[in-house]
């Protein structure tokens, strides 16, 4: 095949919460970010891995490169909301990052590097964006949002012009991480 016909998608890993965890999450945000874009609910999540734009082959590569990554399930709690003024980014965040989160991502890097992939060396700073463009009030006091997390995600990302629309590809469970089958 012609290569410069290949199709390509812009994927990242997450983990994506269950519907009552992005409702919760949204609802803080709704309380608390003062201007700028909300995220839409069913949006929200937490990215582990962004790899950009990939084709076919790339993704089974991706795929079988998580098939050996082990996990565990662990719950996160969401229990900060800040902002980075700069960015403009406002953000629900662990106050304690869970040490099988830590884990995951560090086994995570260490399979995907290890199988040719380039990421950004950055500190994994788990966060799950809640609103663009934005001001949030400093550290204001709300239920936490308890997540169980469980699985993980390869979701596709297509820029549209009122925003982003995901795709969830493909699921792996975080207990020994089997592949779970279609999330769609
Ligand atoms: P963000 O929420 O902090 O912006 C889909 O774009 C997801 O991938 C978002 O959650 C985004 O994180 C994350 N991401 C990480 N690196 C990215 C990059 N270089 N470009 C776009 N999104 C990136």
């Amino acid at each position: 095949m012609d290569e410069s016909s290949e199709q390509t998608q812009r994927v990242f890993l997450a983990l994506w919460p269950p519907a009552e965890v992005q409702d919760h999450a949204h609802a803080v945000a709704r309380r608390f970010v003062r201007r700028g874009r909300l995220i839409p609910a069913r949006n929200l999540h937490v990215t582990l891995a962004f790899l950009g734009e990939r084709g076919a082959e790339d993704l089974c590569r991706l795929a079988a490169a998580v098939d050996g990554v082990r996990g565990a399930p662990c719950t996160l709690r969401l229990d900060r909301l800040g902002c980075w003024r700069r960015r403009g980014i406002s953000w629900l965040a662990p106050e304690q990052v869970p040490g099988a989160l830590s884990a995951l991502h560090a086994s995570l890097f260490g399979a995907l590097t290890g199988a040719g992939f380039r990421l950004a060396r950055r500190p994994f700073v788990p966060h799950m964006t809640v609103a663009r463009h934005s001001v949030a009030d400093r550290d204001p006091r709300f239920e936490p949002v308890d997540w169980q997390v469980a699985e993980m995600q390869l979701v596709r990302s297509d820029l549209q012009r009122l925003g982003a629309v995901y795709t969830r590809l493909r699921s792996w469970t975080l207990a020994g991480l089997e592949p779970a089958g279609s999330a769609r």
